[in-house]
């Protein structure tokens, strides 16, 4: 068995989603603006973190999406992560049919960015790094500012919303 090559897969790509989503994440909008100063954002899951020094994330954009162009070429990015009661918020930023910043309530950032009203935590990035990967780019973004307001989190599991409670540890 060769290192180097993966086998391929023994699983369809539906099953492979499925399987996917039983990992709970939390829900993102990530937002940016483009050299004519067009906002363009969407409905993320695929955050996660991945260094504390330099402070650095990442999340995934699909080769399809229609904001591809506009986060290739953009100096910085926004991240607002979702609290519970922003459901609609997740729906508006993945629906194409929708437009998505009209009657947005959100404050600007340093960079002219939206930090959505009421997000339980926003990331401001340096766009650092990206990198083609299969039928996504993954984004490194470098934290230049960030502020949280703990808060009931919107989770993602099974392809439904969830309110993630904060109770008791296990
Ligand atoms: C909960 C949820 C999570 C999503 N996560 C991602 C993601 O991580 N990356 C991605 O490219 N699309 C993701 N999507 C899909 C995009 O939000 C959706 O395709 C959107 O319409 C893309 O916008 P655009 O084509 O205008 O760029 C997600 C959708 C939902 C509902």
């Amino acid at each position: 068995m060769s290192a180097l090559c993966a086998l391929p897969p023994d699983f369809d790509s539906t099953y492979f989603r499925s399987a996917l989503s039983q990992f709970a994440t939390g829900v993102t909008v990530v937002i940016t603006r483009d050299a004519d100063g067009a906002l363009h954002g969407l409905t993320v899951n695929s955050f996660s973190s991945v260094s504390l020094e330099p402070p650095l994330v990442l999340w995934s954009l699909a080769n399809k999406a229609r904001s591809m162009p506009a986060f290739q070429e953009c100096s910085h990015y926004i991240i607002n992560v979702l609290a519970e009661h922003q459901v609609d918020l997740a729906l508006r930023f993945s629906r194409q049919a929708e437009n998505r910043f009209e009657a947005l309530a959100f404050e600007t950032s340093r960079t002219g960015l939206p930090i959505l009203d009421g997000a339980a935590a926003w990331f401001e990035c340096q766009n650092r790094s990206r990198y083609q990967e299969g039928d996504h780019v993954i984004f490194v973004g470098q934290v230049e500012r960030c502020q949280m307001k703990p808060s009931r989190m919107l989770g993602f599991l099974g392809g439904r919303f969830l309110a993630i409670q904060p109770g008791e540890s296990l």
